[in-house]
């Protein structure tokens, strides 16, 4: 003891170098690669922002054709996959799906297994991002007992993810332009945020030396967490049952509980380790929010309603305001996701989608530093000190 640093939770440990993302949370700043998250959210793709957290810049139209290319042609998976997602139960969590379905990759693409190889970790890359959005759509698709939909090359990324959800073997997926911005920008807004949980448990996995697609799995558990990724989906359910439990009328009574710090009760989707004056994120979320309600007339549907009620309560009542919590980025993603038509469980399948370029990206770069070695905490041991053991009739 007194030889390491006690710091639970993490809370002053730098466990890397890193030049992916800066987050300066008193300034409410975000920066991929030193783009602010605002003028990416705005000008940019969802694969150009893939290509500038990866490679670290962000491509001219010549290298963005050869990256688009390349990850549209691997969009289809292995057709074994389908009979491994089959094992599963049709109501089975899609996040356990996506665990087993991503660590499964590792049987299938022998040439991309080798971590500490740069050819294969490139393939790993191109692989995950472009497979993902099928894994989830198929995820979908048959937890509601539809055929699987395959990709359609000659629909940009985002569309295409829309059509393998909501296409069927009668019924083609026109793509409706605000919906599909919004899923970009859902996509583009949770694609890196340096050390956190699910990032941090990635790269200890990735030091171990396991092969990528197990590496990414590990981050995928980790962020299904109602903590982490499964906020959007906290959040939502905690809206859905207030309303069950009588809607806007009975958000004073809610709001007691969450008070009481002996109820257990959060109020799911605010508040934020790191961003203690606003989350950059949020507040671009907050704007696209209110474009697809609009573009889709649910202005007074009573589920969003309450959540804009909750929001203005939360931005003005003592208890939120001197603590700083404010609604974070997962708040409104829940509430947009839904308003495209997700189910709610598979919001946190969608995070974990758009998050695998990060995970991706952090990886790289651990495997990258000649200073990276196998992550292995030491602990401050507090239990009993060595002792003998006795036979059995005198314990
Ligand atoms: N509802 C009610 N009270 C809260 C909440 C909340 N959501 N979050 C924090 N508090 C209170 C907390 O009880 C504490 O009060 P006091 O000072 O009286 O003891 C104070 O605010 C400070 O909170 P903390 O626990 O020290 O904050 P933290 O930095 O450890 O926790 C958090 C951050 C995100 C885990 C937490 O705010 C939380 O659980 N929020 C709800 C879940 C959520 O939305 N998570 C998504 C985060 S954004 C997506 C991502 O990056 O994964």
């Amino acid at each position: 003891t007194g030889k390491f640093t006690y710091d639970p939770g993490f809370l002053s440990t730098a466990s890397c170098n890193s030049t992916i993302t800066y987050i300066d949370g008193d300034k409410g700043e975000l920066l991929y690669r030193g783009y602010p998250i605002e003028q990416l959210a705005t000008n940019c793709d969802f694969l150009e922002t893939c290509h500038l957290l990866l490679y670290g810049e962000l491509p001219n139209a010549a290298q963005k054709a050869d990256f688009d290319h390349r990850v549209t042609h691997h969009t289809m998976v292995n057709e074994q996959m389908q009979f491994f997602l089959r094992g599963f139960r049709r109501d089975a969590h899609p996040m356990a799906v996506m665990t087993g379905l991503v660590g499964a990759m590792s049987a299938f693409y022998h040439d991309s297994t080798d971590i500490n190889n740069p050819e294969h970790r490139e393939i790993a890359a191109i692989r995950l991002i472009a497979k993902m959005p099928t894994l989830v759509a198929m995820a979908y698709k048959y937890s509601i007992g539809q055929p699987f939909i395959y990709p359609r090359n000659d629909l940009g990324y985002t569309a295409n993810f829309m059509h393998m959800m909501f296409a069927t073997p009668c019924e083609k997926y026109e793509p409706n332009e605000v919906l599909v911005r919004a899923m970009e920008r859902i996509f583009i807004l949770h694609a890196d945020h340096e050390q956190n949980a699910s990032t941090s448990t990635v790269r200890l996995c990735g030091s171990s030396g396991t092969n990528p697609f197990a590496a990414i799995a590990a981050g995928v558990a980790c962020l299904w967490g109602p903590a982490h990724g499964g906020a959007n989906e906290a959040a939502l359910t905690m809206l859905e049952e207030i309303q069950r439990n009588g809607g806007v009328e009975k958000i004073g009574e809610f709001i007691k509980q969450v008070k009481d710090k002996n109820s257990g009760v959060k109020l799911m989707g605010f508040g934020h380790r790191v961003y203690k004056n606003y989350d950059p994120r949020a507040k671009l979320m907050r704007e696209t929010c209110h474009e697809v309600l609009t573009a889709l007339g649910l202005h007074d549907d009573p589920l969003f309603k309450l959540a804009m009620a909750l929001e203005k309560i939360a931005l003005e009542d003592d208890y939120f305001v001197s603590r700083k919590l404010y609604p974070n980025v997962d708040f409104y993603s829940g509430i947009v996701q839904r308003a495209i038509g997700i189910p709610v469980s598979l919001f946190t399948a969608i995070f974990a989608l758009a998050r695998t370029v990060g995970w991706i990206a952090q990886l790289n770069e651990m495997i990258g530093d000649p200073e990276y070695k196998i992550g292995r905490p030491r602990q401050l041991f507090v239990g009993a000190t060595a002792r003998d053991v006795l036979a059995i009739n005198k314990r």
